[in-house]
């Protein structure tokens, strides 16, 4: 079983930070995962939310901010406030940090609520210039953006994202028809969705499926078991631990 590290080492330490990064370099794990927004003027940053108020001690939207504004804030993540390591980083500076490494770095572009403009090109220029294509996987939950991607860069791995509300109102079919149509070879599905159907669909498919976010060992062994290719976890220290598959 494939495991991938949730936003970093984050059941430890603040998401989406170089700390966070920073203390998955020294696992026995397959890669991490992350998730792209924009700034004001125009820096791809890892961030998850659309607003800092979560996770830093301001308000507002990341868009609205530059990156001095953004690099300027403090992490809200008890005992790590005054950490350096713990700034909204950029893309660059972590695909940097795993460049030297094997790991597969999962790009999550975060634009299902903001449309940033050229969200795709800017990370898929990025991704060349570092020379990183065979290492990253793009995901989304916005299928027009993994068609951006694949014409953009076609040798760039993608993930079609699906969530419980998606499973709930589209039909199942669809979901396989628009994946194969991209010629995605990964689905990445919410842990509640997860299941034998979806599980052997893919596969019939050549879909690997990614399940998202498993957080226990329970968890994990009811996976294993369906053949689950990958999942992402907050803890991967302690599923790599017990992981019987690689
Ligand atoms: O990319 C997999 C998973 O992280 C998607 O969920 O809510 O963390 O973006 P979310």
């Amino acid at each position: 079983m494939k495991i991938i590290a949730h936003r970093g080492l984050s059941g430890f330490y603040p998401e989406n930070t170089m700390l966070a990064f920073k203390k998955c370099l020294n696992l026995n794990i397959y890669g991490i995962e992350l998730d792209v927004q924009k700034t004001k003027d125009n820096h791809l940053v890892v961030i998850h939310d659309e607003k800092i108020d979560r996770t830093f001690n301001g308000t507002g939207y990341v868009k609205d901010m530059t990156l001095k504004e953004l690099q300027s804030l403090n992490s809200n993540f008890k005992n790590y406030e005054n950490n350096k390591d713990c700034k909204i980083p950029t893309l660059k500076e972590v695909l940097i940090l795993f460049k030297p490494t094997n790991f597969t770095i999962n790009i999550e572009l975060k634009n299902n609520k903001v449309k940033y403009r050229n969200l795709e090109e800017n990370v898929i220029n990025l991704v060349k210039d570092l020379k990183m294509e065979k290492r990253v996987i793009i995901s989304s939950f916005r299928m027009k953006s993994l068609h951006s991607v694949k014409s953009l860069c076609p040798k760039i791995s993608r993930s079609y994202l699906i969530s419980e509300r998606f499973y709930k109102y589209r039909l199942k079919s669809m979901i396989f028809s628009k994946a194969i149509k991209n010629k995605s070879t990964y689905i990445s599905s919410s842990y509640c969705i997860t299941d034998k159907y979806l599980t052997n669909k893919c596969h019939r498919r050549d879909l690997q499926i990614f399940c998202y976010t498993v957080n226990t060992v329970e968890e994990y062994e009811k996976l294993l078991k369906l053949k689950v290719d990958g999942i992402f976890t907050d803890f991967p220290n302690i599923i790599s631990s017990i992981n019987k598959q690689t």
